[in-house]
């Protein structure tokens, strides 16, 4: 019978033989050149197994021939082989030069320290300290976090974890997000395929805290997340392994929404999630914003830190976001200022130097009434701005448009 790499080699030999004079010694070879000896072998196509390796692509079209020994064996016994192999990842590469070399079969892309470093600008406020008890405790204890955007909730959770230093693997939840991304897949590596844990995967056979962000984002392909939620491990059918989470090991969700969807269309994408799946999370922290004193802490800091300390255009910042939210809360506004949009308008003022120019280009990004509505209050609460300063700012940039043609004339 025919293996499978001598049909590969077969190919081989027939591209050098019809194509090695015009090729340069590494054996480039386009796209349209291997379909030409594919048809001799009766297929339609180049083969999947040469033109799927991005180690062989080399320009756009254009194909390098893998030299013998590089012709790995990628068939369906090799899956049953990496399942077997899975307790003990070193293993031989096939290599016809008998050089033997390490290919693990189910790899980590995850290496060193993963606890993630402390924000020196972080002030904790709210739910932070039960979040960080419960972090603490190592107990598998899965908590949902919910509130509007840009109010802290990944930081929290990032900065309980590097307090206690407990390892923590975040992964961004889409819509897209699947079984494979989550648990983990077969992937392509120096030509051969392996199984490679996914986040849950290695959260779980690390011990580490799994941060499910922006979980309202899902669609039910996350569903294969449902016995890992309640604590007993999982058996990944790929690679026929019974997963037991190691001490430690928990799950914190984050969502602007309670997972029943945003009817209002503020949060769009976010999806109406499994009653089920909701029912496995112990308990909610509704997160709101930092109260007027701890955000005006958190805007000075920031300020501080970007060399530009000013505690009173803190408090400035802080009392006009405070009196927004009050507004949206009682329907009057549909946009919202949040602690994020502050961060953003202390770096804007590190750069422009100018208060109420980092405060409208951080405001640009809404409708034309709400923006001018956000501008006027600042205004008003900012007795030490004056709106001449932006029309400044315009006349700046026609003295240097000025300066330009000046310039241009000499030449
Ligand atoms: N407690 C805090 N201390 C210091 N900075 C904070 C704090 N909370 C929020 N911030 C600032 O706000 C930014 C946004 O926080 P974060 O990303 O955690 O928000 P979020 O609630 O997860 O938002 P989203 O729902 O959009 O994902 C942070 O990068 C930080 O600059
Ligand atoms: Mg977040």
């Amino acid at each position: 019978m025919t293996k499978p790499n001598d049909k590969k080699q077969a190919f081989l030999d027939a591209c050098m033989e019809k194509f090695d004079a015009n090729s340069n010694g590494d054996h480039i070879l386009t796209i349209h050149q291997l379909k030409e000896v594919a048809s001799t072998f009766g297929m339609k196509y180049a083969p999947q197994w040469l033109v799927k390796n991005p180690a062989n692509k080399v320009g756009k079209a254009l194909f390098k021939l893998p030299a013998l020994g590089e012709i790995t064996k990628v068939h369906a016994s090799r899956l049953v082989q990496a399942a077997e192999q899975y307790e003990s990842p070193k293993t031989e590469k096939i290599d016809n030069t008998e050089t033997k070399t390490e290919a693990a079969y189910v790899v980590s892309s995850l290496t060193g320290d993963i606890v993630p470093e402390k924000d020196p600008n972080f002030v904790s406020f709210g739910d932070y300290s039960s979040v960080k008890s419960i972090i603490a405790s190592k107990k598998f204890y899965p908590i949902f976090i919910t509130g509007l955007s840009g109010n802290g909730k990944t930081l929290g959770v990032t900065q309980a974890c590097a307090e206690k230093k407990r390892e923590m693997i975040r992964v961004n939840i889409t819509i897209e997000t699947d079984e494979d991304d989550l648990l983990g897949g077969y992937r392509l590596r120096d030509g051969q395929t392996v199984w490679q844990n996914g986040p849950v995967i290695e959260a779980m056979e690390r011990g580490s805290v799994l941060l499910l962000d922006e979980i309202d984002l899902a669609s039910n392909k996350i569903m294969c997340l449902q016995p890992i939620l309640e604590g007993n491990g999982v058996f990944v059918k790929k690679i026929n392994k019974f997963i037991k989470p190691k001490l430690g090991f928990t799950v914190v969700a984050t969502a602007n929404t309670k997972g029943k969807g945003s009817e209002d269309g503020q949060f769009i994408g976010t999806n109406v999630l499994n009653e089920a799946f909701l029912e496995r999370f112990p308990i909610t922290f509704e997160q709101s914003y930092p109260s007027v004193r701890i955000e005006t802490k958190i805007i000075s800091g920031m300020l501080e830190t970007e060399n530009v300390p000013d505690s009173a255009f803190a408090e400035n910042l802080v009392n006009w976001a405070d009196i927004i939210r009050k507004t949206y809360n009682e329907g009057g506004v549909d946009e919202i200022i949040s602690t994020r949009r502050l961060v953003h308008i202390a770096k804007a003022y590190s750069i422009f130097k100018n208060k109420l120019k980092a405060v409208e280009v951080c405001t640009n990004r809404f409708d034309t009434d709400t923006k001018e509505s956000f501008m006027d209050l600042y205004t008003k609460i900012d007795s030490g701005v004056n709106p001449e300063d932006l029309l400044e700012k315009t006349n700046d940039n026609s003295d240097d448009i000025e300066d330009d043609e000046d310039s241009q004339s000499v030449i």
